[in-house]
């Protein structure tokens, strides 16, 4: 079967998928769903998100340079896909979704506290690929429920358009 090239990315999925935090200079804070995260070095730990330049949350992670990865179960699949269609150029997201901001510990950006694990991550580089931008971020400080090994089977893993699976 010949894929199209534009269709290509659809070939990796599926990918757990991730509720991203972040906070501009005016304290204003924002969530974005992503498919495209990835850890990129074990040490120091970092991990890479790539976010389209259009999207409300490059502006305000390019501000603040810092973000947090949070990991939503499948029960959230209604709040993922809404904070992956709005955007906080025009909504609180927090708000719209009905998700609960918490103070992070090492960076200004909230974490999602509805989620099963959060990775505070601090901007280290900027890579420009095609129309996305990939922030390589070291992670600062990370934690999850306690039961998380049990909770991994709940992850939510994206297939592509709004479909979505767990293990
Ligand atoms: C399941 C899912 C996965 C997505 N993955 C990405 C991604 O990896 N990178 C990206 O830039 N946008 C991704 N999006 C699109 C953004 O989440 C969407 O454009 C969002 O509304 C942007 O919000 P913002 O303008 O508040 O930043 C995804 C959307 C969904 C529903």
């Amino acid at each position: 079967m010949k894929v199209n090239v534009s269709e290509v990315h659809t070939l990796l999925y599926p990918r757990p998928v991730v509720l991203v935090s972040c906070v501009d200079s005016k304290g204003k804070r924002n969530i974005i769903t992503l498919a495209w995260s990835m850890p990129v070095s074990f040490t120091p730990p970092m991990v890479a998100i790539s976010v389209g330049f259009q999207r409300e949350s490059y502006r305000m992670i390019m501000e603040s340079g810092e973000f947090v990865i949070n990991i939503p179960s499948s029960e959230l699949v209604k709040e993922v896909l809404l904070c992956g269609t709005i955007s906080g150029r025009n909504f609180d997201k927090f708000r719209e979704a009905g998700l609960t901001a918490a103070s992070a510990k090492k960076v200004r950006a909230p974490i999602i506290t509805e989620c099963l694990a959060h990775l505070e991550c601090k901007v280290e580089k900027t890579i420009e690929a095609g129309d996305h931008m990939v922030f390589i971020g070291r992670v600062l400080e990370a934690y999850a429920e306690k039961n998380f090994a049990e909770r991994r089977k709940d992850v939510l893993l994206y297939l592509g358009e709004e479909k979505f699976t767990t293990l």
